[in-house]
């Protein structure tokens, strides 16, 4: 038998007497959109720091593709295929939206400057086709036209595509969004959904929080519900969101 694409085991994360993930078992299956669902300080990003390497485990365990992560550096595992974004974007401010692409691409971080110095040519060639990769990033995600623009004078809906473009920098297959279509506009919403979409056709595997339910209709092939952090339910959107047990949990009884 193959290994399960993504695979947590009893996952257990404790802050001080706070339990935020117990026994928090579950597969993510390649290929599909997975949203993981559930309150305000249900564990989610949690989560997403234990699949990561942004936090270790109190006990249990990750595996991708029959591959442990456990005590994997965050940059290891963005090695192995796995990257994320974050809630709060932490994007650079001060850079353009370019040059916050630029520095996700896998290369530029070990560059050794003392080459650029030797071989000049190669170096602004090797830069040059560095750009244009994550020009066409840009372009992928429609920002294109907002390239040369600094962050901070992005709306955020554009920050938060451009989240999702220092993600496909690294080059990772499994991709995590940590509320991607949060604080958007109707019109920016259709353009995160569709794009998320588009990555998958191309291959990808998503796993996404996300709050809004009628995005999760649109977007989810499997659900997980997270409460208090236990994994209460998964199941297709169609049988998590018609549960009134799980209704009432999320939305006190609303829908
Ligand atoms: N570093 C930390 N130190 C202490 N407590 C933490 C830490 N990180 C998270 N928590 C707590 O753990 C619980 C789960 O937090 P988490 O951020 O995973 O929730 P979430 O489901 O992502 O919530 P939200 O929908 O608000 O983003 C919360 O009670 C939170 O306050
Ligand atoms: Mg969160």
């Amino acid at each position: 038998m193959t290994a399960p694409y993504l695979q947590a085991s009893a996952i257990e994360v404790a802050f001080g007497g706070l339990r935020a993930l117990q026994d928090c078992s579950f597969t993510i299956t390649q290929g599909r959109i997975t949203c993981l669902v559930g309150p305000n300080g249900a564990g989610k990003t949690t989560i997403f720091n234990a699949i990561t390497g942004f936090l270790k485990p109190d006990s249990g365990s990750v595996a991708f593709k029959g591959r442990a992560l456990d005590g994997l550096k965050p940059q290891d595992i963005v090695a192995l295929g796995i990257a994320r974004t974050f809630q709060n974007l932490r994007l650079f401010q001060d850079l353009t939206a370019l040059d916050n692409v630029l520095v996700g691409l896998p290369d530029m971080a070990g560059e050794e400057p003392i080459g650029a110095i030797f071989r000049p040519f190669h170096a602004a060639r090797a830069l040059a086709g560095r750009r244009r990769e994550a020009a066409a990033i840009l372009e992928h995600v429609g920002l294109a036209h907002r390239a040369n623009e600094f962050v901070r004078n992005l709306s955020y809906g554009e920050q938060k595509l451009l989240t999702i473009a220092r993600v496909l920098a690294t080059g990772a297959e499994l991709i995590l969004l940590d509320e991607p279509a949060s604080g958007l506009s109707a019109g920016a919403l259709d353009a995160v959904m569709v794009l998320l979409r588009r990555l998958q056709t191309e291959g990808k595997t998503l796993l996404v929080v996300e709050h809004n339910t009628r995005v999760v209709q649109k977007i989810a092939d499997d659900v997980l519900f997270l409460h208090q952090g236990h994994l209460m339910a998964q199941g297709t959107p169609e049988q998590i969101i018609s549960d009134p047990a799980l209704a009432e949990i999320y939305f006190g009884g609303a829908i």
